[in-house]
């Protein structure tokens, strides 16, 4: 393990919370009306946030571009183009009514990081590249992580047209009405060749931290998450006229289900699972009307991969019985489907050692959420640093970490890139 050199080690002092602050606000600016943050995946407001990322990473002197996924990519070319690179990143989108940290604090450290190196302009041996990524949350396609899935070979072509937003609008069509190019994602795909390792800074959406006093966590493990999209059929009615024993109410029948999911999860035995109906939209949506038609939403997260699946098709087949029972029908669509994956290893030790060596407390931890990292692991290794996230608070505007705590966050990626940079 080599040290990082008397200038790298100066550079880390460097590492300012008050620019990353700055960043932060620049992209809270970004949104819709409305509480929180809205800036949904492959819309103008996510190109204008990769806008800004790019132009702060040209102003420094990095190549930039932005790719047929809609990644933006800035790069910082090393000494020896021969070794494999180096990268930072997360993503700029946001869920709906969300917070201003999500992904946007892996970019602004990014974005920091790449300024503390050039203004040092200290050698690297390695190329450097800075990344946000497209369309991570999975609110608007159902599918997560969409920008690096595509980077890793996991979302093709054919997937951009059956991924569809809750207005009926494709991921392809999306894509080609901000100026990206579905038709040419498999450009946008990285070689492992040409990588050495990837380093996501985010903030935890958890708890563990703060109740453990810790400064940084070390993810060991990502959540998979099978989602689904759930179309109950019963018979819209009048509410007064329809005797009780006469309904196909549609609405009784999610109720069902939706308490189904909430007691499996529960279930001693499956501790680690989580079920979560997120949206449900009922028809004709009239008070005097018995609901025709529920439409709802699914979300099966588990660090265990059989289990994970295992739910999903025990809800689906519970869901059909429920909805007999009721003289109703139901259609269950697996909307997107992610593996948990285990991250390298060696690199979560190397962030334990850049911890040690910063004097900042961490813990081990696996992650609940997706992202970017889970996918950018296929492709080389990956590590996952969280910062403390206030009382676990996410996906929410109350979402909260200082700029101190995220600046701490930064300088363990910056030290683990240095310490990166010079392997063998
Ligand atoms: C990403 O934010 C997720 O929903 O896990
Ligand atoms: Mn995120
Ligand atoms: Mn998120």
């Amino acid at each position: 393990m080599t040290p990082p050199t008397a200038l790298d080690a100066a550079a880390l002092d460097t590492v300012d919370s008050g620019r990353i602050a700055a960043h932060l606000d620049r992209f809270a600016r970004l949104t819709e009306a409305g509480e929180g943050c809205t800036r949904l995946a492959y819309t103008p407001l996510e190109r204008e946030a990769h806008a800004v990322f790019a132009a702060h990473m040209s102003g420094l002197g990095l190549l930039v571009h932005t790719d047929p996924a809609g990644n933006t990519i800035a790069e910082l070319p090393g000494e020896d183009a021969a070794l494999g690179a180096l990268g930072t990143g997360s993503h700029l989108d946001t869920v709906p009514h969300g917070g201003g940290l999500d992904g946007i604090a892996g970019v602004a450290a990014a974005m920091e990081i790449a300024e503390v190196v050039t203004r040092r302009a200290s050698a690297r041996r390695r190329t450097w590249r800075f990344v946000a990524f497209a369309a991570e949350e999975g609110a608007r396609f159902g599918q997560a992580c969409n920008g690096s899935r595509m980077v890793a070979g996991l979302t093709v072509r054919a997937d951009l047209d059956r991924l569809a937003d809750c207005d009926g609008r494709t991921m392809a069509e999306a894509m080609s009405a901000v100026g990206l190019t579905p038709d040419r994602i498999d450009e946008a795909r990285w070689e492992p060749e040409d990588w050495h390792a990837f380093v996501e800074l985010h903030i935890e959406q958890g708890e563990v931290l703060q109740s453990r006093d810790a400064d940084i966590g070390v993810v060991d493990l990502i959540s998979g998450s099978t989602r689904l999209r759930v179309a109950v059929h019963g018979r819209a009615t009048h509410s007064g006229g329809t005797p009780m024993h006469l309904r196909h109410d549609a609405l009784v029948v999610a109720a069902e289900c939706v308490t189904l999911g909430d007691r499996l999860a529960r279930d001693a035995r499956h501790h680690g699972t989580r079920v979560t109906v997120g949206r449900l939209e009922v028809e004709p949506g009239s008070i005097t009307t018995i609901p025709g038609a529920v439409d709802f939403s699914v979300d099966v997260r588990d660090v265990d991969t059989v289990r994970q699946r295992d739910v999903a098709r025990r809800l689906a087949a519970e869901f059909d019985r429920i909805a007999r029972s009721h003289g109703t029908s139901v259609r269950v669509d697996v909307l997107a489907d992610t593996s948990p994956v285990l991250l390298s290893a060696a690199l979560a030790g190397r962030v334990r050692d850049s911890c040690a060596a910063l004097g900042l407390s961490y813990r081990v931890l696996p992650s609940g959420a997706s992202h970017d990292a889970q996918q950018v692991n296929r492709i080389t290794p990956a590590a996952l640093v969280f910062v403390p996230s206030r009382d676990g608070v996410s996906h929410a505007p109350q979402e909260y970490t200082t700029p101190a705590q995220i600046a701490a966050g930064t300088r363990v990626v910056l030290q683990t890139l240095l310490r990166l940079d010079a392997d063998a």
